[in-house]
């Protein structure tokens, strides 16, 4: 969507930026690695497909999306995304399915995937307020996503057999905005809405 396409976010460790076509080649690059395909349920894309990605995620009005840059390098390191599918019960509220991978192995382990996922979910939060309940899809493989995702308070919905993955939820409440809030303070978060 065009809802963030001039805004970054700087938080402690990382920055979120607009993902634009320079960042294509690299995100090309990560994702022929077959543990992130696996991981994160993609297909293998052709750099042109990549190009057309990066494209439909600018301009769909169901797709955020934010490249994770490390704050002190400003290197690519990641990427956070959430896509917006309607509620079952209201087509008032929206659900958004959060997406995060780090793709650079040396930036794992170091709190960047929750401290990004929190300023994300506060931007969301703050900007798309008719997202009312996040959720998550998981690979059963995929144990370090589940403990990031608990930790979040990120909580059990169903397991597909039939796709092995297990799916968390967390509804949008006062003490989820208000913890995000706490958050964003913590990590003297700042967003600059960068002119075109
Ligand atoms: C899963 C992933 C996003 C975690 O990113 P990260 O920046 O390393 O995560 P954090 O450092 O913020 O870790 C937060 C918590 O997640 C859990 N976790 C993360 N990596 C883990 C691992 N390798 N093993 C076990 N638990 C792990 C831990 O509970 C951790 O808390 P702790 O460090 O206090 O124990 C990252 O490994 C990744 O991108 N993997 C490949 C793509 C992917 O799986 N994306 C998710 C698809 S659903």
């Amino acid at each position: 969507m065009r809802l963030n396409e001039h805004t970054v976010i700087t938080g402690k460790s990382v920055i979120l930026t607009p993902y634009v076509s320079e960042h294509v080649e690299q995100y090309h690059k990560w994702m022929q690695d077959p543990f992130l395909q696996e991981m994160t349920a993609s297909e293998p894309l052709s750099i042109e497909e990549e190009y057309d990605n990066q494209k439909s995620w600018r301009e769909d009005d169901e797709k955020l999306t934010f490249i994770i840059l490390d704050r002190e390098s400003e290197s690519m390191i990641g990427d956070v995304n959430l896509f917006i599918t309607e509620n079952e019960d209201s087509a008032e509220v929206w659900n958004g399915e959060v997406e995060i991978m780090i793709a650079e192995e040396s930036a794992r382990r170091k709190g960047v995937a929750t401290e990004a996922i929190r300023l994300f979910m506060h931007y969301v939060c703050e900007h798309l307020p008719r997202v009312q309940l996040f959720f998550v899809k998981i690979g059963d493989s995929n144990e370090s996503s589940l403990k990031l995702f608990e930790k979040l308070d990120f909580r059990f919905h169903k397991h597909v057999e039939v796709f092995s993955e297990t799916e968390l939820r967390q509804s949008v409440t006062g003490a989820l905005t208000n913890s995000l809030k706490e958050h964003w303070a913590d990590y003297s978060a700042t967003l600059i809405n960068k002119p075109p």
